[in-house]
């Protein structure tokens, strides 16, 4: 079957078409069409995401990529969706009010065929409310106008979904088939992105349990708030990664020290906001600052950006090791943003070679950060679980703080 997802969580403004088949045993999926916009460049300004900006953007971009995908996957040559310059700007301008939005994706879209797509995926949370809503908002404007069946997809879900998908090398060449990495359960993921440090059990597709999470800040926030300290851009994790590859591979002296918070704790919760402190004080008690920028060099940043990282993997990895005694796990996945961090990679990879019989999971560096087609591959999972599903699409609403649960 054909799906079509639509990811607008935060600021990536997502929309893939993928091919899915099988069970859930052994899925099998193959993009289609895929495209994305980054709202990086403009949200760097600021230092973070803004929601109120973060969903003007996913309104002025979701109709040209949609547009984007159609055309990816042939389903429509370029003569065939015509939109006028005037129509496309009314579109961005009523998407950002949420009114209207039916009569006028009505008329964008009424004199071409419905296309061959037989499921709408859409996120409904968790994330940034405002951004959340555009998506759903379009999805069900696609759902009315075309009558494809819509569902709901929590971003985390796809997020561990995103393992399901495993190349070596990039998805750019669109049309390949990727074949299922298979799961056994029970399983664990770790999930590690910009909102959310999560230990989750799962039993059985669909059935998750929330066994350790931070109770501060997000590994991927921690990220970004020292790389803001540091007067490194937004997002901060490949601007740290960056740098403390280049102290080892320069063998910097290593100065700093920073604690593991929480790694004796004999739970399996998390705390990153205390070792963001340190690295706050340790620039305080070290360097000057004028006109609020830190005056320091960037071998010292480099050996503060290498602490940092090993910390976090520390803390990371005894975690895992906690959780993974705990639940018996044949699997582990890795999934979200912050595992595109390589030296978090090679951490783990190294850690499946000394666990015996241990089958980790991690998703390819550009399908652990935000996009639509793991928001796809998670729909067909839970049809595959709950066929009646799509006869609720009515009750999607943004839900901000959605948790995962069964
Ligand atoms: O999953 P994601 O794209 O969005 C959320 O759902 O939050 O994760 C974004 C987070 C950001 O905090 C970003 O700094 C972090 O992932 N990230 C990284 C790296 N690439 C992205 N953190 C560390 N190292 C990286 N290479
Ligand atoms: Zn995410």
């Amino acid at each position: 079957m054909k799906i079509l997802s639509i990811e607008t969580s935060c600021d990536e403004t997502a929309i893939s078409l993928i091919e899915a088949s099988g069970d859930l045993e052994s899925p099998t999926f193959s993009v289609i069409g895929n495209s994305l916009i980054s709202q990086i460049n403009i949200h760097n300004e600021y230092g973070g995401v803004f929601p109120m900006l973060a969903k003007r953007e996913h309104a002025k971009n979701l109709v040209p990529i949609l547009k984007d995908v159609l055309i990816q996957s042939k389903m429509f040559t370029e003569g065939e969706i015509k939109i006028e310059k005037d129509l496309w700007n009314e579109i961005e301008i009523i998407l950002s009010k949420e009114e209207g939005l039916y009569k006028m994706m009505m008329d964008v879209f009424k004199n071409i065929e419905s296309p061959k797509i037989d499921l709408i995926a859409v996120t409904n949370g968790p994330g940034l409310a405002p951004a959340l809503w555009v998506g759903i908002s379009f999805a069900k404007a696609l759902q009315k106008i075309w009558n494809i069946p819509l569902i709901s997809v929590n971003h985390m879900e796809g997020h561990i979904c995103s393992v399901l998908l495993n190349r070596t090398d990039e998805f750019k060449i669109l049309n390949l088939e990727f074949k299922n990495n298979s799961i056994n359960f029970p399983a664990l993921a770790l999930l590690i992105s910009g909102g959310h440090t999560e230990l989750v059990e799962i039993k059985n597709w669909g059935d998750y349990k929330i066994i350790g999470e931070t109770k501060d800040d997000a590994v991927g926030e921690a990220f970004d708030k020292v790389a803001r300290m540091l007067g490194l851009p937004y997002p901060g994790g490949p601007e740290i990664s960056k740098l403390a590859e280049y102290a080892r591979e320069s063998k910097l002296p290593a100065t700093a020290k920073f604690p593991r918070p929480m790694i004796h704790s004999h739970d399996l919760n998390f705390s990153f906001s205390g070792l963001k402190t340190s690295v706050l004080y340790y620039l305080r008690d070290n360097f000057s600052v004028l006109d609020e920028k830190v005056q320091i060099t960037k071998d010292n940043c480099a050996d503060i950006a290498r602490e940092f990282e090993d910390s976090v993997i520390d803390v990371l990895k005894a975690k895992t090791i906690e959780a993974l005694e705990e639940t018996n796990a044949k699997t582990l996945i890795i999934a979200g943003g912050v595992i595109a961090n390589k030296k978090i990679r090679e951490a783990f990879l190294d850690l499946e070679k000394t666990l015996n019989g241990l089958k980790l999971r991690i998703p390819n560096s550009s399908m652990a950060t935000d996009n639509a087609i793991m928001i796809g591959m998670a729909g067909y999972m839970r049809l595959c679980l709950n066929p009646k599903i799509v006869e609720k699409t009515d009750r999607i609403t943004a839900e901000g703080n959605l948790k995962l649960c069964h």
